[in-house]
């Protein structure tokens, strides 16, 4: 397989930052197609830990090409420190082999100020964003008022285009929001700098791809969130602002579908999510609380607890659906040894009705009870185990139960959150 693209299929946090490192021993390059500084990509090998939140989880190899696409959305403060962190700890990010798309959104400090304000004002019916300014870039790139990385290369451009925004950004900061003014020169002079600085990276990324391509590059594309946070497919309104599902990664890089050969879904053996809205499978027990601490369920972009539940079947197969997912990866098995029994939910139940598929309305889903299917859990340790065959066999029945559920192959289980953590069934790019 040549072209693979990677999504998360819940909530986010499903380990797709482990599974991007890993495969990418395999591809030449690797590609963020959506998202930004929201995503909290974790990797760990030989005891090194680093957090990606721009980045493609695949820098850490040598010789490999890690491109961020048109439709990511770029804090340039972010990336810098990023770029600046990963080169002090002896990581390469050397131009040529980052490269960022020049079409790519930017996030303004009028973007984060909004989303801050926003969420304070709403009170209890925000949406937990991470408060990094998303929402607010995405809609300004729809708005037809954003600022792309390319055009603070372009003084004069970038001079235009922020003094006409500015002005309406701090009125709306200013009046609507109770929120402090910002200084157009502070901006203009930061941004212009930060833009001095990125300016070797940027370039036509959709033009590399295809060339790639052409070479047979094998490509990786690394989804950011998961597919219930997707803004038309998600639990909306408490969804993030872009289309995290795989045909994101068409619009998000500049490839065609038809240039697509494979698409992965990352599955938490159980269900987390950060933030406001509903979660029918949520456990408020000390199930829940053995799942954060055994997993670790604390944000890795904001360090909030994860809430936890069991897998969410009814979810799973929307995810199957939507991506049109041809494989299953399974990840953090290993947080489940030690319940007993473990619960999937297969369909929910509304005023006395089963209910098969996730219903649009958000007052529904949000009121709905969960039908569970109970398995049998297992004790032992599995977080050293090489091999399918040597896993207890209640483990073996559960990811079973998932393929059979799902309708979906499993090609890869992770352990724990290391590279060598893995088993890995079929290789994407092997096969
Ligand atoms: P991402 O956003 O999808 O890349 O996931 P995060 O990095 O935000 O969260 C996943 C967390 O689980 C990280 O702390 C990983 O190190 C960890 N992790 C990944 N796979 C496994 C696994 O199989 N077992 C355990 N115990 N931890 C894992
Ligand atoms: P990764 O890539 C989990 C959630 C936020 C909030 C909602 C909207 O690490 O899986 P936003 O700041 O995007 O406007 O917030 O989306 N959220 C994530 N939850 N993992 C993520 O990324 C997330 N990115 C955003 O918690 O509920
Ligand atoms: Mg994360």
């Amino acid at each position: 397989m040549a072209s693979v693209i990677i999504v998360g299929t819940q909530w986010g946090d499903e380990g797709k930052g482990k599974i991007v490192d890993l495969l990418t021993a395999y591809a030449d390059v690797i590609v963020r197609f959506q998202g930004g500084n929201n995503a909290g990509h974790t990797i760990m090998f030989d005891g090194h830990k680093f957090i990606l939140h721009l980045i493609p989880s695949g820098i850490f190899h040598e010789s490999k090409k890690c491109l961020i696409g048109n439709g990511v959305v770029i804090d340039p403060s972010v990336l810098l420190q990023e770029i600046d962190n990963l080169t002090s700890k002896g990581v390469s990010v050397e131009p040529g082999k980052l490269l960022i798309s020049e079409r790519a959104h930017l996030i303004m400090p009028y973007h984060k100020a909004i989303d801050l304000a926003r969420e304070a004002k709403a009170g209890k019916t925000k949406i937990g964003t991470t408060g990094r300014g998303i929402g607010p870039c995405y809609e300004d790139k729809i708005g037809r008022r954003g600022i792309k990385i390319g055009d603070i290369l372009d003084q004069d451009l970038f001079r235009a285009k922020l003094s006409e925004t500015l002005e309406e950004k701090n009125f709306y900061l200013e009046k609507y929001l109770s929120a402090e003014a910002l200084s157009f020169e502070e901006i203009f002079e930061s941004y212009l700098r930060m833009g001095e600085r990125l300016a070797p990276y940027v370039t036509n990324v959709a033009v590399e791809l295809e060339k790639a391509r052409k070479q047979g590059a094998r490509i990786l594309f690394e989804g950011a969130q998961g597919t219930q946070l997707d803004i038309d497919h998600g639990t909306y309104p408490f969804v993030t602002s872009s289309n995290t599902v795989a045909g994101g990664a068409c619009h998000g890089a500049g490839v065609g579908p038809t240039t697509i050969d494979e698409v992965m879904g990352i599955c938490k053996a159980y269900t987390t999510r950060v933030g406001g809205g509903p979660f029918p499978t949520e456990l408020s027990d000390d199930i829940g609380l053995h799942l954060r601490e055994r997993g670790g369920e604390y944000g890795s972009t904001t360090g909030r607890p994860r809430r936890c539940g069991w897998l969410d079947g009814v979810i799973l197969k929307e995810a199957v659906r939507l991506n049109g997912l041809s494989s299953l990866t399974i990840t953090k098995l290993d947080v489940l040894s030690g319940l007993d029994p473990l619960k999937v939910c297969v369909a929910y139940e509304y005023e006395g009705e089963r209910l098969d598929n996730i219903p649009g309305n958000i007052k529904v889903f949000s009121n709905l009870k969960p039908i569970y299917e109970e398995l049998p859990g297992w004790q032992e340790d599995i977080s050293a185990i090489k091999r399918l065959e040597d896993l207890p066999e209640n483990c073996k029945n559960y990811l079973k139960f998932i393929e059979e559920f799902t309708g979906v192959p499993v090609n890869i289980v992770s352990v724990g959150p290391s590279r060598n953590q893995t088993i890995v069934l079929r290789n994407p790019f092997e096969s």
